[in-house]
């Protein structure tokens, strides 16, 4: 990823999921105020061109047909940000109410879960890591919003630095705690060693019973997508078939305890659920 630039692949998720709330029956499927949230997030984060003229346009039906033609290039892409912002949630209000006092989302981009939720679970501390520049225009959009108190935001390089070490700086994260973490659309930039990495660390700051909530590329033969990515400087750095996670994950302090996910509904991005040990 270009040092210095925020992630493209962030703003364009955000972005994406306000196109998809004017299709089919997508506004009542989202989780209520992501759509909202987002748009009033990008405006405010001064990301370049994302102003009111691109929010006013990613609403038009016309877009909605733009996005339709790209899917044909990219099966499932579109509509799969939706279903795992539906799955994300899920997993993370279920980890709460089984006990999770700490949620942590790794690469967090524009995504809205914890300014949606921290407000709704005082008793549960929200952070969020991602890339510095992304990060800061980010906390532009957040103070604009106004920042939950139970919600921190860190600015760090996953692939440079130790996620124990990262969060013992911020001060805040107890290894204690009971946890539940977020990768959504991280790990296919990370290559094999640095996701086996991550998960090593994560390990190293939770304690038993956690659970990290990923998605993870699969593997397959699409030429389009990965040629977009390069020209955008985030390419894909790792792919895992679903059935060979258990292998994948092994030696990290994580087992699996999702299903294989095989649902082409997803894109080339599936979910995965791993419990650390
Ligand atoms: C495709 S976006 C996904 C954003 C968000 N999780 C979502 O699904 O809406 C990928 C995110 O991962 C972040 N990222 C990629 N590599 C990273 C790294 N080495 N350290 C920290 N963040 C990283 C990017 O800055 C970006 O925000």
């Amino acid at each position: 990823m270009k040092r210095g630039r925020i992630s493209q692949t962030a703003l364009k998720v955000a972005l994406s999921l306000i196109t998809l709330s004017v299709k089919d029956d997508w506004a009542e499927r989202l989780p209520p105020g992501l759509v909202e949230i987002s748009e009033r997030l990008l405006l405010a984060s001064g990301s370049p061109g994302y102003g009111p003229g691109l929010m006013r346009a990613s609403k038009k039906q016309w877009m909605v047909r733009v996005y339709k033609i790209h899917d044909r290039l990219m099966p499932g892409q579109w509509e799969g940000f939706g279903h795992r912002k539906i799955f994300m949630q899920q997993q993370v209000e279920r980890a709460i109410e089984e006990g999770a006092r700490q949620v942590l989302v790794l690469g967090a981009g524009f995504d809205t879960l914890c300014l949606r939720l921290a407000p709704r679970h005082r008793d549960v501390h929200f952070f969020e890591v991602d890339h510095p520049a992304t990060s800061a225009a980010k906390a532009r959009g957040v103070a604009v919003l106004g920042q939950p108190e139970n919600m921190i935001q860190i600015a760090a390089d996953l692939g440079q630095r130790g996620l124990s070490k990262v969060l013992s700086e911020g001060g805040r994260w107890d290894p204690a705690q009971l946890s539940v973490l977020l990768a959504e659309g991280l790990f296919l930039y990370l290559k094999d060693d640095e996701v086996r990495g991550l998960l090593d660390e994560a390990a190293a700051c939770t304690p038993h019973r956690s659970r990290i909530v990923f998605t993870h590329k699969i593997p397959d033969d699409r030429k389009v997508l990965p040629m977009i990515l390069r020209l955008v400087g985030e390419p894909f750095q790792s792919a895992v078939r679903s059935e060979d996670l258990p292998g994948y994950i092994k030696g990290t302090g994580w087992a699996m305890i999702s299903d294989v996910d095989t649902d082409a509904a997803h894109g080339i991005e599936r979910y995965a659920v791993a419990e650390r040990l």
